[in-house]
């Protein structure tokens, strides 16, 4: 048997993918937060995402007070929008989407824009939230999917090499790597 080691667990589930999560105010104006912590919770009979989200974050009490959220998949050529996007507060009155380069488009179901940059866009209505220890988890009812024409193969498929995801593990991020089969369920 090969040997295992116990190390510490910090976050233990890995690769996830990136988001860049857009909320609004009361008055509409806009911010980004990068997270991590981005997934599935029901799939297709409702389709509902949860994000994990600290409460000292101006996001929190955004997505909180709106009920809304749009989650926005970036590329890997974003990563510094990210790294931006994750390092800075709009409680401090920053606009994050000039700071760094970022284009709002009007999302067709909720205030919060969508990423125009990102090739994907999920508008999502607030449906629970839940103190989960040092986060707070929202669970979004997806009401609309945005994808980037260009992405999709005539079938229909999504090209995850032209998604070009950004992977996040413990201490690094990724892009994907070689397609191993396909699937359908
Ligand atoms: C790659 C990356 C992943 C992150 N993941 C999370 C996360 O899952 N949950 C969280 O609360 N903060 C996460 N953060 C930190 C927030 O993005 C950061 O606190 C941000 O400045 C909050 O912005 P806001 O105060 O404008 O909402 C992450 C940051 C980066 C760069």
């Amino acid at each position: 048997m090969v040997e295992k080691v116990q190390i510490q667990p910090r976050r233990p589930v890995y690769p996830t993918p990136v988001g860049l999560i857009t909320s609004v105010d009361s008055k509409g104006r806009p911010n980004i937060i990068a997270l991590g912590e981005v997934f599935n919770l029901s799939i297709v009979q409702p389709v509902w995402v949860g994000i994990s989200v600290r409460e000292a974050t101006y996001s929190h009490g955004l997505i909180k007070e709106q009920e809304e959220f749009v989650v926005n998949l970036p590329t890997a050529d974003l990563l510094d929008a990210v790294l931006g996007c994750g390092s800075c507060s709009g409680r401090d009155g920053i606009d994050k989407f000039q700071k760094f380069g970022l284009t709002p488009r009007p999302a067709m179901q909720v205030k919060s824009p969508l990423i125009d940059e990102c090739p994907v866009n999920l508008e999502c209505k607030l449906v629970g939230f839940h103190h989960v220890g040092d986060h707070d988890l929202f669970i979004g009812n997806v009401v609309t999917q945005h994808i980037n024409k260009e992405m999709l193969s005539a079938q229909g498929d999504i090209d995850a090499g032209k998604l070009d995801t950004i992977i996040m593990m413990p201490k690094s991020f990724w892009r994907m790597g070689d397609k191993l089969g396909t699937f359908r369920i």
